[in-house]
């Protein structure tokens, strides 16, 4: 297997394709997929578009759709949910359909779309999916992190190193051996520089401090858990994610 790492989806190659492409929005758009799936919803169905979205969505049953719209860390005026993990509990989210636009998570999702197998990774799930690779064992594996708006982000690379590191720790082999691009390599460093205290990294991020101005710690510290939901987000169609 070869892992290779890259930070926004605009640094995706655009001549070749992977056996698996993993999308990471650690803040929060696939935390919140995990979570969502965990807690009984149907099955995420991701747009970059907020018009498309509200389209499509108007033809589902209204009671068991949930329109999830953020655009600079905000819940857009209308949407009935913003992007925080900590709505997705199943009194509200079970037997329902996510439609979710994020400013950069969706467009990851969106990027990767037609690769065989397309799988959302975030820390609160990273055992399940690096299980999950590991059983399937693709040859190529590209983990795209989402960043902001095309800039680098912390947090995706952080949850990317700490995929690999599993990963890695599956193998008597050095890391060199799994690394398709020194991408990979500096996101293992980085994840095993803060790997005890994530919740610090995040607070270090630009976009962890957007959403600490705008009063969501309790996602920032929902969001720095590991390994704490056996969720593996996947890809069924184009852009419509449910539990593997
Ligand atoms: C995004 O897609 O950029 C994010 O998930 C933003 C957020 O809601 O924190």
């Amino acid at each position: 297997m070869k892992i290779y790492t890259y930070h926004t989806p605009e640094r995706v190659p655009a001549d070749w394709q992977p056996d698996c492409a993993i999308a990471v929005d650690v803040l929060r758009a696939t935390t919140t997929i995990a979570t969502a799936l965990a807690a009984g919803a149907e099955a995420v169905q991701v747009f970059s578009d907020l018009a498309e979205l509200e389209q499509v969505s108007q033809q589902w049953p209204a009671a068991k759709r949930i329109r999830v719209g953020e655009r600079g860390g905000k819940k857009v005026a209308g949407f009935d949910m913003g992007n925080s993990p900590a709505e997705c509990v199943p009194e509200r989210v079970k037997g329902c359909r996510l439609f979710m636009s994020t400013t950069n998570g969706t467009r990851s999702l969106e990027r990767i779309q037609t690769s065989p197998l397309v799988l959302a990774a975030a820390l609160v799930n990273r055992a399940a999916v690096a299980e999950f690779v590991q059983k399937h064992q693709p040859a190529t594996v590209w983990i795209v992190g989402s960043g902001w708006e095309g800039n680098y982000s912390l947090e995706d690379t952080v949850c990317a190193g700490a995929l690999i590191h599993y990963l890695w720790g599956q193998q008597d082999a050095p890391l060199e051996t799994l690394a398709g691009n020194d991408e990979t390599i500096a996101a293992t460093a980085l994840y095993r520089y803060y790997q005890d205290d994530l919740l610090t990294l995040f607070h270090h991020s630009s976009h962890g401090q957007r959403l600490l101005h705008l009063g969501n710690e309790a996602d920032l510290k929902y969001c720095a858990q590991v390994d704490i939901l056996a969720i593996v987000p996947w890809q069924v169609s184009p852009k419509l994610l449910t539990k593997a």
